[in-house]
């Protein structure tokens, strides 16, 4: 670090800051090159602790969600990501693909992504890839593809749903420039896979939903910000980068015309906080990734605060589609006047975990029961968390809640990135409850106060460390300690943590009396 320091001028205190931050970077050796082990919500149900221990003669760590909880237990290993159960059967594999619709409901981004070689300029054109741009570089204005956007309804698909053509709308306004695009794959919510599916099964429609976000806003660079935990999608994305260049379909004169675009991949080295998309882009700049006040917002001073549009991979796969198909054939995919649809990544105890593009609208008791099976050998579904674990926990007969915004918004959930955790009838709610919050805490960048205490609060009310002194003040503080964090938190990690324990409390009392009496 002193080497560093010194070579880019860079004060020490600074980059220790940095190093401290990120899980991947290390103090002391062996660094890399010892496994580090996928301790997220679903890699506990299948024993990651007893494979951590099997590793410990090699130092091995554990890390958080790696984004792989539709498969076997992953264990990042130097440049590589081994799968398996035990420290014997680890093994090099590639990611699961889509399981085929078993609803035989009308995908988007899905539609293509099983076509052998989609992941090729030249698989991806024989399947339709790239049409919708040749077609808008010939007969489009950048108004024109904002007011397609605008009219097909496409909101954000990372979590927070905001417009798409809005964001793009306004970032086209702005005068000053040079505008960027960011692709955000940062994919940190533990239960989430679902970009990592769209990039290593169809990297080229990331791509050309960069090319057409970068025509409507009128920017002429682009980064993929990808998360340290994808290394072989890492390969995949630079491989089709340089294809995609080799074809002219990204560099200078695209295709010819005046047009000028470049993508570059930035990875991030193990920080959640990081998909959050300010402190996204202070990482990209290479600052300390707080997130920052807003307003500002992004889309006037986001990339070294220029005019940024930042979107995620299944937001940017969509909008090929939407333009190869148009805005009113997206809008009725969904359903009960819900436009598009979501892919919901599905893991825990159920028969078919996946990831699973569902018609908005879609009940939940329709995806966990008819498509994917319901829970694992013979038992019940108890529960179910939502966003990842950002939507606290649904359960009873709030699993027959319809899946778009407004519907869950009403339950106290979130819809979010679409991360669906399955527990069956045999686990403990509270624990579960605990390890989530214990992730937050983890993760919570520090930079406020009410979730960088509340996170560690609650963790302790979960854990009964220290002991409390009754059931009534356990209550009073758990949800007062979470308004409080509602309130006041600077960002969406600290607003929504609380919705585990609001969420606990309200489907499981039982289940907290028991824990609550253990302690008495
Ligand atoms: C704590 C936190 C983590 C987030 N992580 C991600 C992420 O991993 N990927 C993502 O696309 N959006 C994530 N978001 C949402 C982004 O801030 C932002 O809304 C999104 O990238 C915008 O793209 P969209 O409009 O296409 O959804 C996160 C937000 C918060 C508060
Ligand atoms: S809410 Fe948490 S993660 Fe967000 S800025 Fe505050 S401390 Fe950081």
């Amino acid at each position: 670090m002193r080497t560093i320091s010194l070579a880019l001028k860079i004060p020490l205190a600074e980059l220790f800051g940095t190093v401290s931050f990120y899980h991947h970077l290390s103090q002391s050796p062996p660094g890399q090159s010892a496994p580090r082990v996928c301790d997220g919500p679903v890699c506990r149900l299948r024993g990651s602790k007893q494979l951590l221990a099997e590793l410990s003669d090699q130092n091995a760590t554990q890390m958080p969600c790696a984004g792989r909880c539709d498969d076997f237990i992953p264990v990042l290993k130097g440049a590589e990501v081994l799968i398996g159960t035990t420290a014997d059967n680890l093994q090099v594999c590639p990611s699961p693909l889509p399981p085929p619709n078993p609803g035989q409901t009308e995908e988007c981004v899905f539609s293509q992504i099983r076509q052998p070689n989609r992941s090729t300029v030249l698989g991806y054109r024989q399947t339709g890839g790239y049409d919708g741009f040749i077609r808008m570089l010939d007969l489009m204005r950048p108004a024109d593809v904002i007011h397609a956007l605008e009219d097909s309804q496409l909101a954000g698909r990372g979590g927070a749903s905001f417009p798409t053509g809005l964001k793009w709308k306004t970032v086209a306004e702005e005068k000053r420039g040079p505008k960027t695009i960011v692709c955000n794959a940062d994919e940190g919510e533990p239960g989430c896979f679902k970009d990592r599916a769209i990039m290593d099964y169809d990297p080229h429609a990331v791509i050309e939903g960069m090319l057409i976000a970068a025509y409507a806003t009128g920017a002429n660079q682009g980064f993929i910000y990808l998360r340290y935990e994808y290394p072989e999608t890492l390969n995949i994305l630079a491989q089709a980068i340089e294809e995609a260049q080799m074809s002219g379909f990204l560099g200078d004169s695209i295709l010819g015309s005046d047009f000028d675009f470049q993508i570059h991949i930035r990875r991030g080295a193990g920080s959640y906080i990081c998909g959050e998309e300010t402190a996204l882009l202070n990482s990209l700049e290479g600052k300390r990734p707080f997130p920052r006040n807003r307003p500002p917002y992004p889309v006037t001073n986001g990339f070294q605060d220029l005019p940024t549009a930042v979107n995620n991979v299944e937001t940017l796969a969509s909008v090929p589609q939407i333009l190869r198909n148009g805005a009113e054939w997206y809008r009725e995919l969904g359903l009960n006047g819900h436009s598009g649809t979501k892919i919901i990544s599905l893991s825990g105890d159920i028969q078919y975990p996946g990831n699973y593009e569902i018609p908005i609208g879609l009940p939940l008791s329709t995806l966990l029961y008819d498509w994917a099976g319901g829970a694992t050998s013979g038992r019940e579904v108890q529960a179910v968390t939502m966003a990842g674990v950002s939507g606290g926990f649904l359960a009873k007969k709030d699993l027959d809640v319809k899946l778009d915004n407004q519907s869950v918004t009403e339950k106290g959930s979130i819809l979010g990135s679409g991360g669906v955790i399955v527990f069956d009838d045999s686990r403990n709610m509270v624990e579960v409850a605990a390890n989530a919050m214990e992730f937050f805490a983890e993760e919570s960048c520090g930079k406020c106060f009410p979730c960088r205490i509340g996170t560690q609060r609650l963790t302790e009310r979960l854990t009964m460390n220290p002991p409390i002194p009754s059931k009534e003040v356990w209550l009073t503080e758990v949800k007062e300690i979470g308004q409080t964090m509602k309130a006041t938190s600077a960002c969406g990690l600290g607003s929504v943590a609380p919705l585990i324990t609001d969420s606990l409390i309200n489907y499981f009392p039982d289940q907290i009396e028991k824990y609550l009496d253990r302690q008495e």
